[in-house]
């Protein structure tokens, strides 16, 4: 596959065209963003990292059934992706309350939540990602119902699917993010999972190892994120 001109730099991934018209490479590089790109910095590897963590997770959870658009990893920062028609919205399901939900309705960090939350946010940072409803996101064109509820429902499978890989790992799975597009008509899981879009604690010690070790200035942060990998046994070097 033949790597050819920039179709896209977010805010952690350049997206590139290829020689191909239905398949893309997706670059992991080492930035490091949050409160929508607000705060920036460069961690060593963090790209690496992340594209080998998310080559493992999206082989787990094609494994389990779920369509992604992961082909396969190219290097230590490339994989070739399906090129998705993205649907502009964020799926987040919490397993226990930590983040945005703790400052919204002021209840305790760390609360499980039974069942697990799900909700809606819009993809747009100048807006900071608001919270959206179904109403919304048909009335706006974003995704039809059935593609709402298809969404819905793979985000709620990859719940059941990573929930146990993580418990198994000593670790919580507490939230997590994710995005889907449409791929020959087909809703698929695009962008990535990795532990910059999700809160992975330690099962007993709570210690915090994913991205809000950068979000709260805790340090650590990609020393974290082996740590997550080590104990799933993602080969990282
Ligand atoms: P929140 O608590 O800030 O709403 O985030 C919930 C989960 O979704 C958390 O694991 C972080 C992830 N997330 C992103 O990765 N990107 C985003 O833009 C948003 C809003 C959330
Ligand atoms: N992904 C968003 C950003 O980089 C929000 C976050 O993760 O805090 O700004």
């Amino acid at each position: 596959m033949e790597k050819r001109s920039e179709l896209y730099r977010g805010k952690a991934k350049t997206v590139y065209h290829t020689n191909d018209p239905n398949r893309l490479i997706l670059e992991f590089r080492n930035d490091t963003s949050a409160f929508d790109g607000e705060k920036v910095e460069q961690l060593d590897d963090k790209g690496m990292v992340n594209n080998k963590f998310n080559h493992f997770i999206m082989a787990k959870l094609e494994e389990a059934g779920i369509p992604t658009q992961l082909d396969e990893r190219l290097s230590d920062t490339e994989s070739l992706v399906k090129k998705l028609d993205m649907i502009p919205v964020e799926c987040v399901i919490r397993n226990v309350a930590a983040g945005s939900l703790v400052r919204r309705l002021g209840v305790e960090e760390g609360k499980e939540l039974n069942p697990p939350t799900f909700e809606f946010f819009l993809k747009n940072d100048a807006l900071h990602d608001p919270m959206v409803n179904e109403y919304h996101i048909q009335a706006f064109g974003w995704a039809t119902a059935e593609q709402i509820e298809k969404m819905k429902a793979l985000t709620f499978k990859v719940n059941e699917v990573l929930k146990a890989l993580f418990a198994d790992a000593r670790l919580l799975l507490v939230d997590y993010k994710l995005e889907f597009g449409v791929f020959d008509g087909e809703i698929m899981l695009g962008d990535e999972f990795t532990p910059d879009g999700c809160r992975l604690w330690d099962a007993e010690t709570r210690e915090k190892l994913d991205k809000d070790r950068f979000r709260q200035g805790l340090g650590g942060v990609v020393e974290a994120y082996r740590e997550v990998a080590k104990r799933l046994g993602v080969q990282l070097d």
